[in-house]
């Protein structure tokens, strides 16, 4: 192509995909499918090799392949990066509401409430509308230059709206579910483990090398702006939200305008309700005075602005006794040390056991049996210890050493090169046959439901099953001889069987338990060959051509496939009829909702819109934007926004996220 034609093409394409990587990482609403995605990006890329100095500042390749930095460099903020005052109680709270009118003499103004993400706070600075550069906090004065990891956060805009000079100022944040992901990698990988998504985000960012940052799902939301040039005048707080909305960021979707102290007593009640429903870790609400000049009448001290604050969570920590130390063996055969504990409410739930991670962890936190020590737990995530107190000790306390041989089958444990975690490397061993029944049930394998924890023990300890293999031959008959098992719960089981063979290949590919192949890997190794036997036989140097797909990944799939163990079951699961295609050849659900519209509005707990989409698109419907009367369905999550009152006018059948569920099952 003449390099006229090329500069027109990449101008092209660099607005279609800033424009598909807005609707699908900042709306979540994504308009063209992933395969199409990558073909834009791919093109962008090739004819940027062709002419490199047709580079722009706001071209997506900046965020792929970024070169390792020397070092961070100082970043000078315009205007400090303060911090936030914290308040822990309604009274407090009241202390401060109560200050902020008096020193401003006045009675009404509003307020702005907003969640506390848990993360990491960073300034982006825009040139003309062009990001430019982003830095850390640093001491407020001072920063570290991030740009190289922050280009690899698709949700933060190269390209704004509007040509406007500014910095922006945002919290970047990991997902919960994305870092328990990350750290079941790290654990496979037998790498060290992240206390929690926050650290996880902050070794992200404080990385030399944009390729771990780009592996990493970070993520922001905005909440401030200092206008340089061009900016819209704005006079309150709320006005500044929507128009960085307007500009492209991601701005939380539960912020909220308040008035008074009782509405703002209520969002606070109402946000740390719903904290842990939350796809990422909040710790409390700010609340911004509204009225840009009263903030400005009101100014700050050196360390925070007096015109916010946070009312901070009750925390989620909590005291108890080490009672014993256990410990577990998983799937792949990795022993975790388990403190159980004097049970403890902590987070709304009684805690009795906390993970210990592995050998290393152990020995830096220095637990001993019979300690006192300081639990932490957030959300879903499994409760852990956070530190001895030392000071309790008696002399009482007895050390703990890892076992040499396996708790489950008692052959010896080894710990191998490179690794923090123990194995038992015995094919056989029991706990770990049990843990691949449980994992080949789980929700990401093969998804069947009722088969949880106690009855795949119950399954394996009784003789019935002793791989995954034999489930498939479990009968009626068999299933009722298993105590507290009914005839329904047995019949139930039995369909959910039945069900999961028809899976896709991917999900038996996770359900198999092959080390390394998480989902990502199982949906390229399945589009790539297509059968379960097309992948066994596979050569290695094939498996390592797929992109994402690495040696160590490709070496584990072959040694596998190649145990005697392996083919064993597939031939069970074979004779059983498991489907081993990526697509099935019998298509009966599919197309259950062909042709058929759908609008989604509002938070569903138990799938992204992205989820959602590619569901109801695999069924034969499809997503669009807004509602109309040619719209079927709208799915109403919580906190449904206008167009459930539009879908409730025009008398459009609404769904609940359970109608959906089973709608589509
Ligand atoms: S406002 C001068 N809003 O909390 C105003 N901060 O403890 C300071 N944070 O450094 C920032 N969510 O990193 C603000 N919605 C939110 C926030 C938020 C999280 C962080 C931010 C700040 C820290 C202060």
């Amino acid at each position: 192509m003449e390099k006229e034609a090329a500069a027109r093409r990449l101008e092209e394409l660099r607005g279609e995909i800033n424009k598909h990587n807005y609707y699908y990482h900042v709306l979540d609403q994504p308009r063209i499918s992933d395969a199409e995605f990558d073909l834009l990006m791919r093109e962008l890329l090739q004819l940027e090799k062709l002419y490199p100095d047709l580079v722009t500042p706001d071209s997506p390749s900046r965020r792929v392949g970024g070169m390792p930095v020397a070092a961070f460099r100082q970043v000078q903020h315009i205007v400090p990066m303060l911090s936030l005052e914290n308040v822990f109680s309604p009274s407090e709270l009241r202390e401060f509401y109560l200050r902020v009118k008096r020193n401003l003499g006045i009675e009404d103004l509003s307020w702005v409430g907003e969640p506390k993400i848990d993360g990491l706070a960073v300034s982006l600075y825009y040139e003309e509308g062009t990001f430019q550069r982003g830095a850390t906090r640093g001491d407020g004065a001072t920063g570290e230059d991030i740009t190289h990891n922050l280009l690899t956060i698709w949700s933060i805009p190269l390209r704004l709206k509007e040509r406007i000079t500014a910095e922006i100022r945002g919290e970047v944040f990991i997902p919960r579910q994305d870092f328990l992901k990350l750290n079941r990698q790290r654990e496979a990988q037998g790498l060290s483990l992240f206390a929690n998504p926050r650290n996880a985000a902050a070794g992200s960012l404080r990385q030399l090398d944009p390729r771990v940052a780009a592996e990493r799902p970070l993520d922001i939301f905005v909440f401030s702006l200092n206008g340089i040039s061009g900016v819209k005048p704005l006079s309150a707080h709320w006005d500044t939200l929507q128009y960085l909305k307007e500009l492209g960021f991601k701005v939380n979707p539960l912020v909220s305008l308040l008035t008074d102290v009782e509405q703002i007593m209520d969002y606070y009640r109402n946000i740390e309700s719903r904290r842990h429903e939350l796809p990422y870790d909040i710790d409390g609400v700010v609340l911004k005075v509204n009225e840009l000049h009263y903030q400005q009448q009101l100014g700050s001290t050196s360390r925070a602005p007096r015109w916010a604050v946070a009312y901070k969570f009750m925390a989620e920590e909590a005291v108890t006794r080490v009672k014993d130390i256990e410990v577990n063996v998983g799937r792949t055969g990795a022993i975790t040390p388990v403190a159980i504990l004097e049970p403890v409410l902590l987070a709304g739930s009684v805690v009795k056991r906390a993970s210990l991670h592995n050998e290393d962890v152990l020995k830096e936190k220095e637990v001993m049996i019979g300690d006192e020590v300081v639990v932490h737990k957030a959300g879903d995530v499994i409760p852990e210890v956070v530190k001895v107190i030392k000071e309790k000790r008696t002399g009482q306390e007895r050390a703990f050493s890892m076992p040499q041989l396996c708790p489950s089958c008692g052959k010896g444990l080894q710990r191998l090169s490179g690794e923090v975690a123990w194995r038992c490397l015995n094919p056989a061993c029991p706990a770990q046959l049990i843990e691949r029944i449980i994992h080949f049930a789980s929700r990401n394998g093969m998804d069947i439901s009722g088969l949880g924890e106690s009855l795949a023990r119950q399954l394996y300890e009784s003789g019935l099953v002793k791989d995954v293999g034999d489930l498939y031959t479990l009968s009626r008959e068999k299933l009722v001889q298993l105590e507290r098992m009914g005839e329904k719960s047995a019949e139930n089981l039995l369909e959910a069987l039945d069900k999961s063979k028809g899976n896709p290949l991917h999900k038996l590919l996770v359900a198999l338990g092959v080390r390394f192949v998480g989902e990502r890997a199982a949906r390229i190794l399945a589009n790539h060959f297509k059968s379960l036997p097309a992948i066994a036989a596979a050569p290695e140097e094939e498996i390592t051509g797929l992109e994402e797909i690495g040696p160590k990944i490709a070496s584990s799939i072959k040694h596998f496939f190649s145990q005697e163990e392996t083919k064993r079951i597939i031939k069970k699961l074979e004779d059983a009829g498991v489907n081993f295609k990526e697509e099935p050849e019998k298509e009966e659900k599919k197309g259950a909702l062909e042709r058929c519209t759908f609008v989604l509005t509002g938070t569903l707990k138990d799938y992204t819109r992205r989820e959602a989409t590619l569901l109801i698109e695999a069924k034969g419907g499809k997503v669009t934007g807004s509602v109309s009367k040619n719209t079927d369905y709208v799915l109403a999550g919580e906190n449904p926004g206008s167009k459930l009152q539009k879908a409730r006018e025009l008398g459009i059948k609404i769904l609940t996220e359970d109608d959906f569920k089973s709608l589509i099952s």
